[in-house]
């Protein structure tokens, strides 16, 4: 259900009733069945009226201080009223839920889902009864050694239902789908195709682009499928000029209206081109964290928040790590003229031999993909961080992954970061099987904190597999804790602001040695909580790579950022 936002959406957003459930008792007791007492003798032990209440959307670690740490199942609740018109079709669509959810409604399971960062629907139109209905999410955050991502990460497993819950009503036969973006290669081509999901799948379809005084008719055929090919004099999009239209998409039993801006990124040689200019990326690593409060991010105001800092430090892209970020984010970044970087949680430590690991990989790809498709925004699709070339079936796992993805969407960029390659004699030698399926060479380097330097940065020297392609550095930096100046600044144990300083410094020197260099990223913009970030003078549970603080106070290393961005 793409542009749910723009559909005929009820909110259920707000505060939840929960039971805390952290044995995870209440599977056995069955609490989605709400029983109530008949006899005098009878008792329940649970019940979802007179307990917490959460806010969703919302991370529930920040909101109780009982489940700061929990890895494990809280039950929400919401009930609701809803009469539903004759041949309407009625939806329940989650933006998200970490990580794992089990939805009820009026005691019966309408289905589950597993990924902590895409959206998913389950369709209700027969199971909604007059008066008040009565929805139950079972949510569980714990890790999984077959999860996306497994057991090891770098960042809170913030659970919860973390993005907004609406009812959408459609008519009985409803645009599910669309792609509507230029042409690979085009800047006035759109090609692109409209999916109706309903009983009358054979339908007018007409595209309008008022601005432009476009009207462009199709038929969509028994599969529900209409292709789109027409051409205009568009505005390109790009961060100097982040210029949208307004785009109407009618059948004959459904509209909706999408804003969709028409951009061109693609590799030329060893040159990365926008619109068919060299385009070098002035990037930041971001996380999906309100640095203020602690919390997952999921708002409008949290996105402008976030964006607004990169744009100060003078970037055009956004690397959203390590997993789709909400939509605000992606959303917001085009009318900021901000590119972003999407990528998978296929974080590290993965079980590529499971074979439902690899089903879950597919799934979580197209529903970020069919999310954030006609999002000009986004120009790159990565599908994994720092997975390693010697894990079985790894390669194998993300060759097939990437022939997927580029099935699903030709315009993009793909690619894979790794962090595999060899340092020494102060010379990189850059090597993974990957490369062969990527459009660009992502690489997370950190010389200067986890490894010192061999020699002179500026005279690093670089063997690089597949020397033709565009290298991106898409993490590099260090630690320091804002405050903490003006004393030795040669040790890395004194997390002084110096020592992150001189780090930048000297990666930039570096940057001067590296062949077709298209960008880089330093990791990261703000400070963030990630819990096995222990010492407790420097760290006390946030990692402190970040330029600014979780006050959004600026460090030294900012400046150098800021000072190399505005020099490119
Ligand atoms: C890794 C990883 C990040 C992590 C960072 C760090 O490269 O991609 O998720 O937070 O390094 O160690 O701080």
């Amino acid at each position: 259900m793409i542009s749910a936002p723009s559909r005929n959406t009820t909110s259920l957003n707000g505060s939840w009733n929960v039971i805390l459930d952290p044995t995870g008792i209440g599977e056995r007791r069955q609490l989605w069945q709400e029983k109530k007492t008949e006899l005098k003798t009878d008792f329940v032990e649970y019940s979802f009226e007179g307990g917490p209440q959460l806010k969703v959307p919302g991370d529930f670690n920040s909101q109780m201080s009982e489940l700061t740490f929990l890895e494990g199942v809280v039950w929400y609740k919401k009930e609701f009223n809803y009469s539903i018109s004759k041949g309407k079709r009625l939806f329940i669509y989650f933006g998200a839920v970490n990580y794992l959810a089990d939805v009820y409604l009026n005691g019966e399971k309408i289905g589950s889902h597993e990924g902590g960062f895409t959206p998913f629907q389950f369709e209700i139109t027969t199971k909604i009864k007059a008066g008040t209905n009565s929805l139950i999410v079972k949510v569980d955050n714990k890790r999984l050694k077959n999860g996306l991502p497994g057991i090891g990460y770098d960042w809170l497993n913030y659970g919860g239902i973390t993005r907004d819950v609406y009812l959408i009503e459609t008519g009985n036969t409803y645009v599910e789908d669309y792609s509507i973006q230029l042409k690979k290669g085009s800047r006035k081509d759109v090609l692109g195709w409209i999916k109706v999901n309903g009983v009358n799948k054979v339908q007018k379809i007409k595209i309008k682009i008022p601005e432009l005084d476009l009207v462009y008719l199709t038929r969509s055929d028994t599969s529900g499928l209409a292709r789109l090919q027409f051409s205009s004099a568009f505005k390109l999009w790009s961060p100097d000029h982040p210029k949208l239209y307004k785009v109407i998409i009618e059948s004959e039993t459904d509209t909706i209206e999408d804003e969709i801006g028409f951009r061109n990124i693609e590799v030329k040689g060893n040159k990365v081109v926008l619109n068919g200019k060299e385009i070098f990326f002035k990037g930041i690593n971001i996380h999906e964290e309100n640095p203020y409060k602690g919390s997952r991010a999921f708002s409008k105001e949290d996105a402008t928040l976030l964006l607004s800092q990169a744009k100060e430090l003078g970037c055009n892209l956004v690397r959203l790590a390590h997993y789709p970020h909400n939509e605000n984010m992606v959303k917001q970044a085009e009318k900021m003229g901000l590119m972003v970087w999407s990528e998978l949680p296929v974080y590290q430590h993965i079980e590529f031999s499971d074979t439902a690991v690899l089903s879950k990989m597919d799934l979580m790809l197209r529903e970020m993909v069919s999310r954030d498709r006609n999002r000009c925004s986004v120009v790159i699709w990565s599908l994994s961080n720092e997975t390693y070339d010697g894990t079985p079936n790894r390669t194998n796992a993300l060759a097939g992954l990437t022939k997927v993805c580029r099935a699903l969407d030709s315009t993009r960029l793909i690619t894979h970061v790794t962090n595999s390659q060899a340092y020494s004699n102060n010379s990189f030698k850059v090597r993974d099987s990957l490369y062969k399926y990527a459009d660009i060479i992502a690489v997370n380097e950190y010389i200067g904190w986890y490894i010192p330097w061999q020699g002179k940065p500026e005279n690093t020297t670089w063997n690089v597999a597949f020397p033709d392609k565009p290298v991106f550095i898409s993490e590099f930096g260090g630690e320091a804790l804002f405050g903490n100046r003006n004393g030795a600044a040669d040790e890395a144990a004194s997390w002084r602001e110096e020592y992150q300083k001189k780090i930048y410094t000297d990666q930039l020197k570096m940057f001067n040695t590296i062949p077709n260099l298209c960008g880089v990223a330093p990791w990261l913009l703000f400070d963030y909580r990630s819990l096995g970030r222990m010492h407790p003078v420097y760290q006390k549970g946030y990692n402190r790579k970040g330029l600014l603080s979780e006050k959004g106070e600026r460090k030294m290393a900012w400046y150098i950022m800021e000072q190399y961005y505005k020099s490119k």
